[in-house]
């Protein structure tokens, strides 16, 4: 290519799941289908400028996070960068800049990952896009492939990055009752979803913003070999299967506890793996218990998730927010790390600046 020197700049959010990836095989494969709301507040931004260089021996980047050169990331990068080359053939023969900022706090134990492997793999799909001028693809075909090829991309960044391209759920990993599902890559949720999941709520509460105890790869590796491993594996895909009624229904009594159940799941499997982890803080527990004593006096839907750590994803219909708010500022603040929070809601993926 002729081209010399570019730069591309693409925004993509986190996502949370409903029904968890816990557990995977060779190549970022997942050993179970999951399912998750892409948010809205939570997002990366990211820059990459490309510069051509002289030879093609190895990988030449560097990393800036909030204007800051941030060596700790480069490992990751690497091995990401690996992981595609096959894919994306030009890595060798350009030096990248790749400035980053996220719009929640770096070390709020908020995952980073699943936003900043999206926004990476989006912008290496822009600087791919204008190296090849594939503008001689119709711009349809070019927009369906774009997608989908990120999508598998941002699989081998971290996995559930895949879920965090499009809004506003996102179905990765094979799975019968759903249509063009793929272990490759996330594809939007194909089917009905009531009303009552429009604008759907998601208050992060930070419980304890400390550096994760537990890494991923750590975490699904201890999957290898667990003894409830393929019952979980069930679960999930029976899970998946549910909540398409569920969702189609806006049966809420049943979102919440197909939601709540499989965030326990999860940490359950790190409780029963050899080594084990509680991942939860006491302050978890305090919020867990405030929800449910909240839910049997109000009848209100609201329920929580959890990631593999301490904080607490508070989930609600958008009908409730100004009530459910209330609580969560009268009762549950009091258990985060120096107040802190983040209200997000349902939102629609990535986008390109
Ligand atoms: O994408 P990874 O490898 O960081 O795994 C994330 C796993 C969970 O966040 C715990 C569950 C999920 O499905 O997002």
């Amino acid at each position: 290519s002729s081209i010399d020197k570019g730069s591309v700049t693409w925004s993509s959010p986190s996502n949370i799941a409903l029904v968890k990836y816990w557990g995977k095989k060779q190549n970022q494969i997942p050993e179970n289908p999951s399912i998750s709301f892409t948010l809205n507040n939570c997002k990366t931004t990211t820059n990459l400028s490309y510069t051509k260089k002289g030879d093609s021996d190895n990988f030449s980047f560097e990393v800036f996070l909030d204007g800051k050169k941030e060596d700790g990331f480069k490992p990751k990068i690497e091995m990401f960068f690996k992981r595609v080359e096959v894919y994306l053939p030009f890595l060798k023969d350009y030096h990248f800049k790749i400035e980053t900022s996220n719009t929640f706090p770096h070390s709020s134990g908020i995952a980073s990952s699943a936003s900043g492997m999206s926004a990476l793999a989006l912008c290496l799909m822009s600087v791919e896009q204008e190296l090849s001028k594939a503008d001689v693809i119709p711009s349809a075909v070019k927009e369906s492939s774009f997608i989908k090829k990120a999508s598998f991309l941002a699989r081998l960044g971290s996995g559930s990055a895949c879920r965090s391209l499009e809004g506003d759920l996102v179905v990765w990993g094979k799975h019968d009752a759903i249509e063009d599902s793929s272990d490759l890559f996330g594809v939007k949720y194909p089917y009905a979803v009531h009303d009552v999941f429009k604008n759907y709520q998601d208050t992060i509460l930070l419980v304890d913003k400390g550096e994760k105890q537990v890494s991923s790869t750590v975490g699904h590796n201890l999957m290898h070999g667990h003894p409830f491993a393929q019952e979980r594996f069930k679960q999930a895909n029976k899970n998946l299967s549910d909540i398409i009624s569920i969702l189609k229904e806006g049966d809420l009594d049943g979102f919440v506890a197909l939601v709540e159940s499989e965030a326990l799941t999860l940490h359950a499997m790190m409780m029963t793996s050899m080594p084990y982890f509680i991942l939860m803080k006491p302050n978890t527990l305090e919020i867990i218990n405030k929800i449910w004593a909240y839910r049997n006096q109000t009848g209100f839907k609201v329920c929580f998730t959890l990631d593999a750590g301490a904080n607490v994803h508070v989930l609600y219909p958008e009908r409730e927010a100004p009530k459910v708010l209330e609580f969560i500022q009268n009762e549950l603040v009091a258990y985060c790390q120096n107040g802190q929070y983040i209200c997000d809601v349902i939102g629609l993926g990535a986008n390109k600046l």
